[in-house]
């Protein structure tokens, strides 16, 4: 029976909105609850329906495509668009957006609807935007010399930082972090915390120290279902799983309806929802810290995260980004990034260059819409 256990955490919290429950499961090799199965979960999934635009190109109008367009923009990939209301034509508009959207994620910049691009979209995601504001990031934000030189790929950072490059401030390294008093977690679960947090540690001057006081810790992590408050609303199982905020903010929300997998060896999970949560949790905690999404596959801050999968290792691009926030740690003994062979661009957005200043700062945390899919 014991594998089979599973822990429901009631959500108690000021706001009605975000009352609800949230799911931990010590670890999932066998059996699934029966009111777990989730029926309509691959059917009901919005960005589902998204790949029946396979090969859609600009000049066709499909039903739906609106749908197309809402996601991108949620994204950042709309950027001077304030609209709310889309067409369900596909103009040069969502064509701009989708080879910005193929750049980002080293797809072919087709600029349609292919089945590879398509099967990227669906995927499941961190609920922040890939470009803050309209200002460039992840691929787009680079030379086109990354594209080409593909060789260039692996040795050039593709790290990215909110606009003005929030970070906290060299007189606070030692941040404190507290969860949201309602949730009620279990020590098993603020413990994967505490090892994602560990990641980051590891490579910087930082440290993070779990407080009671959450109205005066630095960083707040809570769960939350819905609509809660801050205009990013999460959308339930298997949708966008969190989504946080930059410094100075120290927010970290994530999604109450998730399948989080606490424990255990999530790839061998028997429910196809199964996230991992300290994996969610080290990304996020980048973003707390100031780093922006990657272009990088292979590195934490990748914007999608599939489920049944376990990715809290931070990559060489991971770290040069942080490292370049808060410089190294100088008791790391692991291996060090190499050296981040930047251009210019990259230097002049970098926060190495930029004085810490508190007028840069914004609040972003941003356009967490849409839904899991099950990739299967
Ligand atoms: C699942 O968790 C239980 C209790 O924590 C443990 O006894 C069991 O060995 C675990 N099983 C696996 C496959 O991790
Ligand atoms: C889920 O599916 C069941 C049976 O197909 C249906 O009765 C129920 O209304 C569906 N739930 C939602 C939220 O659509
Ligand atoms: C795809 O299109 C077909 C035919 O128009 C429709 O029956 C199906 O429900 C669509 N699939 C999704 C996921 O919307
Ligand atoms: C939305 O767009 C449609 C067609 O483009 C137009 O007819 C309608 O008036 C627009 N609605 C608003 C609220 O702008
Ligand atoms: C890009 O196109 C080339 C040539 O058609 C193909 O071999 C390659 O697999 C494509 N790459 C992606 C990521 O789709
Ligand atoms: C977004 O950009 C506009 C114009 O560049 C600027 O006025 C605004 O403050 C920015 N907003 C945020 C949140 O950075
Ligand atoms: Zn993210
Ligand atoms: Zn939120």
């Amino acid at each position: 029976m014991e594998d089979r256990v599973f822990v429901l955490t009631l959500l108690i919290s000021l706001s009605s909105a975000s009352v609800s429950a949230s799911f931990f499961f010590p670890n999932i090799t066998g059996a699934i609850p029966p009111w777990q199965k989730l029926p309509n979960a691959t059917s009901l999934a919005p960005w589902d329906a998204f790949t029946n635009f396979s090969g859609c190109h600009s000049g066709e109008t499909r039903d739906g495509l609106s749908k197309l367009k809402r996601y991108f923009s949620n994204f950042g990939y709309f950027p001077d668009s304030s609209s709310s209301n889309f067409s369900d034509d596909f103009d040069e508009e969502l064509e701009k957006a989708l080879k910005t959207y193929q750049r980002n994620f080293n797809l072919n910049v087709t600029g349609q609807l292919d089945d590879r691009t398509l099967e990227q979209i669906v995927r499941p995601r961190c609920g922040n935007a890939d470009i803050v504001n309209g200002s460039s990031s992840m691929n787009s934000g680079k030379p086109s010399s990354f594209q080409t030189v593909g060789h260039l790929l692996h040795t050039t950072g593709h790290y990215t930082f909110f606009p003005g490059t929030p970070r906290w401030p060299v007189y606070r390294r030692d941040l404190t972090y507290a969860f949201l008093p309602g949730n009620e977690l279990t020590d098993e679960v603020k413990a994967v915390f505490a090892s994602a947090f560990q990641k980051w540690s590891a490579v910087t001057p930082l440290t993070f120290t779990e407080t009671d006081s959450y109205s005066t810790s630095d960083l707040t992590i809570g769960f939350y279902s819905g609509d809660h408050g801050d205009g990013e609303p999460f959308d339930g199982v298997l949708g966008t799983l969190a989504h946080a905020f930059s410094p100075p903010s120290g927010r970290f929300h994530l999604d109450a309806d998730e399948n989080w997998i606490v424990s255990g060896d999530v790839t061998r999970s028997a429910l196809p929802s199964a996230v991992d949560l300290e994996t969610v949790a080290v990304h996020e905690i980048g973003h707390l810290l100031g780093l922006g999404h990657s272009s990088v596959e292979d590195a934490i801050m990748y914007p999608t995260v599939t489920s049944r999968t376990r990715k809290v290792e931070l990559g060489d691009d991971d770290i040069q980004g942080i490292q370049s926030l808060y410089g190294g740690n100088p008791n790391y003994n692991g291996p060090t990034a190499t050296t981040p062979t930047t251009t210019t661009e990259d230097w002049e957005t970098s926060g190495g260059e930029i004085p810490y200043s508190a007028s840069r700062w914004i609040l972003a945390g941003f356009l967490a819409i849409g839904s899991w899919i099950l990739l299967s």
